[in-house]
């Protein structure tokens, strides 16, 4: 079983959308195990973003994510990251399909609503960055026999 470090931008926030974007990810069957309203700190957002540091677009990334409260969640399932990043959508709102987060509600790609692991090492690294242990919830769900 497979997890994964999804966040709510600051954006997704305003826009009054994390309660559709927790909807997506629990009717698609998959396993909330933690979640929390964080305003992150820059250096947070410095770990968080590190693999595009000296990028052109770093420095507004790190600006915009720390512009306002996040909704950072855990989620787990099979193959959790590579469906979550197929829900999610492509960067650019040009390039995401509609049916995707992105493609349904962003327009632009400095507002593109949702981060999500693109890797288990990103996962791991990303979880922690944001959760202690024993802010993760493991249970079973009834549910699961179903999925
Ligand atoms: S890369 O260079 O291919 O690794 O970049 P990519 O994976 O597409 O994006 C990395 C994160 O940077 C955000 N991004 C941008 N933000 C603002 N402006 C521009 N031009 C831009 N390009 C990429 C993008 O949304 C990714 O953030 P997360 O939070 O991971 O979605």
């Amino acid at each position: 079983m497979e997890r994964t470090f999804v966040m709510v931008k600051p954006d997704g926030v305003q826009r009054g959308l994390i309660g559709e974007i927790v909807q997506r990810f629990e009717r698609k069957g998959l396993q909330l195990v933690g979640a929390k309203f964080v305003q992150i700190t820059k250096q947070q957002a410095e770990t968080h973003y590190q693999e595009h540091h000296g990028k052109d677009f770093y420095e507004k990334l790190v600006a915009f994510i720390t512009s306002g409260p996040v909704f950072a969640m855990v989620w787990q399932g099979d193959d959790v990251i590579a469906l979550s990043r197929q829900m999610i959508g492509r960067t650019s709102p040009l390039d995401a399909a509609p049916g995707t987060i992105r493609g349904d509600y962003a327009a632009h790609t400095n507002f593109n609503l949702i981060h999500g692991s693109d890797s288990p090492e990103s996962a791991s690294r990303e979880i922690a960055n944001f959760f202690g242990t024993d802010e993760l919830v493991t249970y079973n769900k009834a549910i699961q026999t179903w999925i």
